[in-house]
């Protein structure tokens, strides 16, 4: 039996003891007794624990891999995610003004995968298991909305028509204004008859859309999204703001930095969120890696009312950044790149210089760096919003606002 204390929590949410030995379901501060494996201490006792423990608000999170950290008090996790904001900007030499973290609520999570696997007796419907492949049912979920946390009965459907009896389905399923759009990954191939009974499982259960390994089952209404004043259909699994909380928390934050910019780029715009609401006042040019996103943003922007003009590029902006010659005509340039950051077209900014950046990201780290370029440019970064779209989980999601030195 090894006894130790816990200095901190890690990068994944685990506690961590000197060592480093991590030590899971544990908090900064606590004494625990266990036995060693390896680098880990496993079938703790908690000696002391911390008073920031809470008893867990869902009675699946022993067993659930969904979550990571609804034994720690909301306050602790917040100020964590402050905190891994802060110690990445810190390794750059960065300081700033770091908000308090801004969560979404219980319940609020609109897309989420479910594993459905095919049993001898019918199915089973749930989220992964900690550091496993079981699957663990988690009805009453208090991390998805009501819409998603009633879907076990749908998954475990086509999980009989359709799951193979050695690999699990990924249920993927998304809530819209029109109801659920459910995109299924890992099925037997599709066949005429697996085509009918899909296609019925989808008028059964009233779905917005149904597509099965890329292909379109049925779309019995299409599976609009609100971003702003506008209406948008994404591409099936296409990327999408986690919760409508983050959604909104991010637009009001990006269009708090962007001001009364009259030209804008958004680069990495996805289906809109940030070029649509942002057209409400400004010209916009929205640029994006994957073309399905970018037609889907276009065509939510000509059957809405009232915006100004949205110019769109489907571009790999990490092989063609936009160059200080396209960028020359911004106020502003917003960006959310993906958790690899945007080092290539920050170079580019870097010389370009417009004289506001709003910059969204869901990797401490990788922003942290391309803050420093821009930094090294003359770039002051104002203040940095941390956002937790991601409850109870180890991710953080940030919006930073940088202004050029002499605008200000
Ligand atoms: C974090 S998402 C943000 C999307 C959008 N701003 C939003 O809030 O919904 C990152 C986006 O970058 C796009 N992307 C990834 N790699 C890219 C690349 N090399 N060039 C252009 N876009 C890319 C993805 O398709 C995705 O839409």
């Amino acid at each position: 039996m090894t006894t130790v204390t816990i200095e901190r929590l890690g990068q994944q949410g685990d506690g961590v003891a000197p060592g480093p030995l991590f030590v899971p379901l544990t908090l900064p501060g606590e004494i625990v007794s266990g036995t060693l494996e390896g680098d880990a201490l496993v079938d703790i006792s908690i000696e002391a624990p911390s008073s920031d423990r809470v008893k867990a608000p869902c009675s699946h999170f022993r067993s659930c891999g969904g979550c990571q950290l609804q034994h720690a008090s909301d306050d602790l996790v917040a100020a964590w995610k402050r905190d891994l904001v802060v110690t990445a900007l810190a390794v750059h030499g960065i300081e700033t003004e770091v908000h308090p973290t801004i969560t979404s609520p219980e319940k609020s999570r609109r897309r989420a995968t479910f594993a459905a696997r095919r049993t001898k007796k019918g199915a089973m419907v749930g989220f992964h298991a900690r550091k496993s492949d079981a699957i663990i049912p988690v009805p009453n979920c208090i991390l998805v909305t009501d819409g998603l946390a009633g879907v076990a009965p749908l998954a475990e459907a086509l999980a009989v028509a359709g799951a193979s009896r050695k690999a699990a389905l990924s249920v993927t399923v998304t809530e819209g204004l029109e109801g659920l759009d459910v995109a299924v990954a890992g099925g037997k191939p599709l066949d005429g008859p697996l085509r009918i009974v899909l296609a019925g499982l989808c008028e059964a259960h009233r779905l917005a859309r149904l597509t099965w390994d890329d292909e379109l089952i049925g779309m019995r209404v299409p599976p609009a999204q609100a971003i702003g004043n506008a209406s948008v259909v994404p591409p099936p699994g296409g990327f999408l703001q986690a919760t409508q909380h983050g959604q909104e928390t991010l637009t009001a934050l990006v269009q708090k930095i962007v001001g009364g910019a009259k030209s804008v780029a958004d680069l990495f715009a996805g289906c809109g969120t940030f070029a649509l609401p942002l057209a409400e006042k400004a010209e916009v040019l929205a640029v994006e890696g994957a073309s399905d996103m970018i037609a889907a943003l276009d065509a939510g922007w000509r059957q809405a009312q009232g915006l100004k003009r949205v110019r769109t590029e489907a571009r790999d902006l990490f092989r063609r950044p936009l160059l200080p010659d396209e960028l020359a005509r911004f106020d502003a340039v917003v960006l959310d790149p993906p958790r690899a950051g945007a080092a290539v077209q920050i170079a580019e900014l870097a010389k370009a210089k417009p004289p506001i950046i709003a910059h969204v990201s869901c990797n401490p780290q990788t922003f942290a760096r391309d803050a420093a370029t821009l930094q090294d440019a003359g770039y002051v970064l104002e203040w940095v919003q941390p956002v937790d779209q991601f409850r109870w989980s180890a991710h953080v999601e940030l919006v930073g606002s940088f202004r050029l030195a002499h605008t200000r």
